[in-house]
């Protein structure tokens, strides 16, 4: 087996992006654009991954760890530059190696497969990934001689003839390792850029009698490329459509595609209906069954079977099968939903245990909690979690019924079938099957309106008689 080395390009300056943060950091369906690259190549099968780094290196680790291995580029010198940099690791090894460029996330594995490939049996010194497409403006153009390539242009350096040619360069390389580290050992900076490029070892190597291939996109949109946000946002359409066709294809019904936003790694049971206007986010797993939306947004969070999710906002949480939340419900992390509860209504869950059945249906807040099974939380319950300066949590027992518009000052534990009345204020812990009333008594004033309406005359009166006199 011949190593398959693969190196990746993240130092340049990205001057196009205006930005902070580094361009490969940037992310296209929930994920940093560079986190694709290497995810793809990882599924390519490569044995070894060396991400060149150097503008903003930091941001750039800290999105892929030690999963790669690192070499460090001082200046941005060009592509041939910074590919150089790899030599101490990789020169001198058999094989072959990918060259990719970070800022291409769409790129499937099967396309570097397929190019590792074509340069393994046909022997060339190089299989470069080319597309024809309606507009090659930004993209270095491929100059063919027969099936092979003679040179890469970079469109700054091309004349009128050249700028015409519609094939161009994908950015994405196969190298016999050894041809390339000679090749790049060669290159000189004498361009319009003033750089080191990378596309001129096309060049180099066909002088020297060896192949350098063109492998043909069958989808040129694969290789758009990201240099500043309009391409950002082109890269992020695309994706996003690959990865909805995806899940259709899975049997997840997709009412509206526009409208509709997946991440990456999200992952999606047969027969659930996607309704429009609806964001499923990074780290979230949705079962069978389940009908999410209209506009919903889940993110780091597990749904189970079953579940309906409306209008409401899901962060880093549980729902367990056959509950329901929503419409205008905030369930935030650390919150698990039990089987077949409802959190209904302008109801807010957060960092708490709802047990299976359990109904929260409208205007309510339970934060800090554990609440049992089969309980009734009725209108307007509040869990007064913190008092500021700690957060306390609430126990609330099996089949326990709270009336509505009542306050359970934590920390406090509402026994398991107790009662509580409506409109209290629950500050100490309420036993096991009692009931519990925290608040004024009642009294009434017996005819009181009839006394109010019989003053007021009588002032009336009085005051008219003054006027006359
Ligand atoms: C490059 C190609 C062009 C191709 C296009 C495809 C060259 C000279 N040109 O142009 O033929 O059509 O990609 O998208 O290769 N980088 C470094 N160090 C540097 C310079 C760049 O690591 O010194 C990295 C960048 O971070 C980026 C990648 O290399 O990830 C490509 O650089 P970029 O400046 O975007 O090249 P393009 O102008 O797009
Ligand atoms: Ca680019």
């Amino acid at each position: 087996m011949t190593q398959r080395n693969a190196v990746v390009l993240a130092a340049g300056l990205g001057t196009r992006m205006k930005s902070r943060r580094h361009k490969v950091v940037h992310e296209v369906c929930g994920q940093p654009m560079i986190r694709h690259v290497v995810d793809h190549l990882k599924a390519s099968k490569v044995d070894r991954i060396v991400v060149v780094v150097g503008h903003l290196a930091e941001q750039v680790r800290a999105v892929l760890g030690d999963e790669v291995e690192y070499v460090f580029q001082e200046r941005a010198l060009g592509t041939g530059h910074a590919v150089l940099q790899a030599a101490p690791l990789l020169e001198g090894t058999e094989g072959q190696t990918l060259v990719v460029y970070g800022d291409t996330p769409l790129i499937r594995p099967e396309t570097f497969q397929r190019l590792a490939d074509v340069q393994q049996m046909t022997g060339a010194a190089a299989a470069v990934l080319t597309a024809v497409v309606d507009h090659p403006e930004g993209y270095g153009r491929i100059v063919r001689d027969g099936d092979q390539i003679r040179a890469i242009v970079e469109e700054k350096d091309a004349d009128e003839q050249i700028r015409a040619i519609r094939e161009v360069n994908a950015g994405t390389y196969c190298f016999d390792t050894e041809q390339l580290f000679d090749a790049v050992r060669r290159l000189d900076n004498g361009n319009r850029q003033g750089e080191y490029y990378l596309t001129d070892c096309a060049e180099i190597l066909q002088k020297d009698g060896r192949r350098v291939t063109p492998v043909l996109l069958e989808d040129a949109g694969e290789m758009a490329g990201v240099n500043d946000r309009v391409q950002l946002a082109a890269v992020e359409e695309s994706m996003r459509r690959r990865i909805l066709e995806y899940w259709m294809r899975e049997g997840v019904t997709v009412v509206d595609p526009r409208s509709t936003y997946v991440d990456s790694d999200v992952v999606i049971g047969r027969d659930t209906v996607i309704l429009p206007g609806t964001w499923l986010q990074a780290g979230t797993r949705i079962g069978e069954d389940c009908r999410i939306g209209p506009a919903a947004r889940l993110s780091a969070s597990v749904v189970e079977d079953g579940v309906r999710v409306e209008q409401s906002v899901v962060l880093g949480s549980t729902l367990r099968s056959g509950c329901t939340v929503g419409p205008f419900a905030y369930v935030r992390p650390g919150s698990d939903v039990g089987p077949g509860a409802k959190i209904g209504d302008f109801v807010e869950v957060k960092n708490a245990l709802i047990g299976a059945g359990t109904k929260a249906a409208h205007l309510t807040y339970i934060g800090d909690a554990d609440v049992g099974e089969g309980v009734v939380l009725g209108c307007g319950t509040i869990t007064v979690n913190y008092d500021g300066v700690q957060k306390h949590r609430t126990r609330i027992g099996d089949r326990a019924f709270v009336g509505c518009n009542s306050n359970l000052v934590a920390p406090v534990t509402v026994g398991s079938d107790a009662y509580v009345a409506a409109g209290s204020t629950i500050t100490e812990d309420v036993p096991d099957g009692a009931m519990a009333i925290a608040r004024e008594r009642q009294i009434n004033k017996e005819g009181y309106t009839a006394t109010l309406q019989h003053k007021l005359r009588g002032r009336r009166m009085k005051s008219e008689e003054s006027r006359e006199s």
